[in-house]
């Protein structure tokens, strides 16, 4: 594509780098945003390195003017959004009677409050463009869990909203979908399994061994797996796809 200009978020590491380094062979510019500013200068390398141009934004997306930065400093660069992928996330996977308000409301703040103030901020530019946005939710939201609640809580309600901006979308002729994955191996999934390793008293590799058994899946999945998912929702292939939920999880649902 052309003149295109995409905002990937959390793309310091995980499936946020992949996408945003996948992104670098359909758009002509991505921008890339997080807090660890070392990462982002690799990955906008590997963007350049791949053809297009980059601009790293370190910014904490949990705070509420990181929003009007990112859409002012994309406008001021290149012009244009064409599409915003909301991927930042950080909640704890901590049991529903331990977690503390605070940590609720930390976990809501990024992943939640973050990806909706920047859609917002965003809108008028992709209404412009006839552009895409994704929101990243998660499994969880459809087997919601004591031990993980707030991970199935946060994402069920990221495609509910979701859902909601996609009902606007079809007015402003922007397209908005969610992306599910299951359990992907990047250094979040890592944390989780070495948490519930010491947790169990068992050593990491057979945590991980009990979690694809306990899931019912052959394997973890891979970040760059799901970056081509989310390339292709946001390409022009995809313009009929709207409001929906795209899972890709090994087979982990197994539920129609
Ligand atoms: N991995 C899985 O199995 C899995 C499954 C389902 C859904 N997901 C979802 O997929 C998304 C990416 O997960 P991942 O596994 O790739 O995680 P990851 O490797 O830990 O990446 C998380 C990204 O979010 C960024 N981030 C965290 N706090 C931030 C903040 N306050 N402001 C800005 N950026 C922030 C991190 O960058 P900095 O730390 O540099 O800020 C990093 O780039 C998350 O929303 C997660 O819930 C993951």
């Amino acid at each position: 594509m052309t003149n295109s200009v995409a905002i990937v978020t959390g793309a310091s590491s995980g499936i946020g780098e992949a996408t945003a380094i996948r992104l670098a062979q359909d758009f002509s510019a991505v921008v890339i945003a997080a807090r660890g500013g070392e990462n982002l200068k690799r990955v906008a390398e590997e963007i350049r390195a791949a053809g297009a141009e980059a601009l790293p934004l370190e910014l904490d997306l949990a705070e509420a003017a990181a929003a009007d930065t990112a859409v002012n400093e994309t406008l001021k660069t290149f012009g244009q959004i064409d599409a915003l992928l909301n991927i930042a996330g950080a909640v704890p996977g901590i049991d529903l009677f331990q977690l503390s308000d605070q940590q609720w409301n930390t976990a809501l703040e990024l992943k939640f409050h973050g990806a909706r103030r920047l859609t917002l901020r965003a809108w008028d530019a992709l209404k412009a463009s006839k552009g895409a946005v994704v929101f990243t939710s998660g499994t969880g939201a459809e087997q919601p869990n004591a031990a993980t609640a707030a991970i199935g809580t946060i994402n069920a309600a990221i495609e509910a909203l979701a859902k909601a901006f996609s009902e606007r979308g079809l007015k402003d002729g922007v397209q908005v979908n969610s992306v599910s994955p299951g359990p992907v191996m990047t250094i979040r999934r890592q944390g989780l399994i070495e948490k519930a390793a010491a947790a169990n008293g068992i050593s990491v590799d057979a945590a991980k061994a009990k979690f694809l058994e306990q899931a019912g899946i052959a394997r973890f999945g891979e970040a760059e797996e799901i970056a081509e998912l989310l390339a292709f929702v946001v390409s022009p292939k995809a313009r009929w796809l709207t409001g929906t939920i795209l899972r890709m999880d090994g087979g982990e649902i197994k539920t129609v």
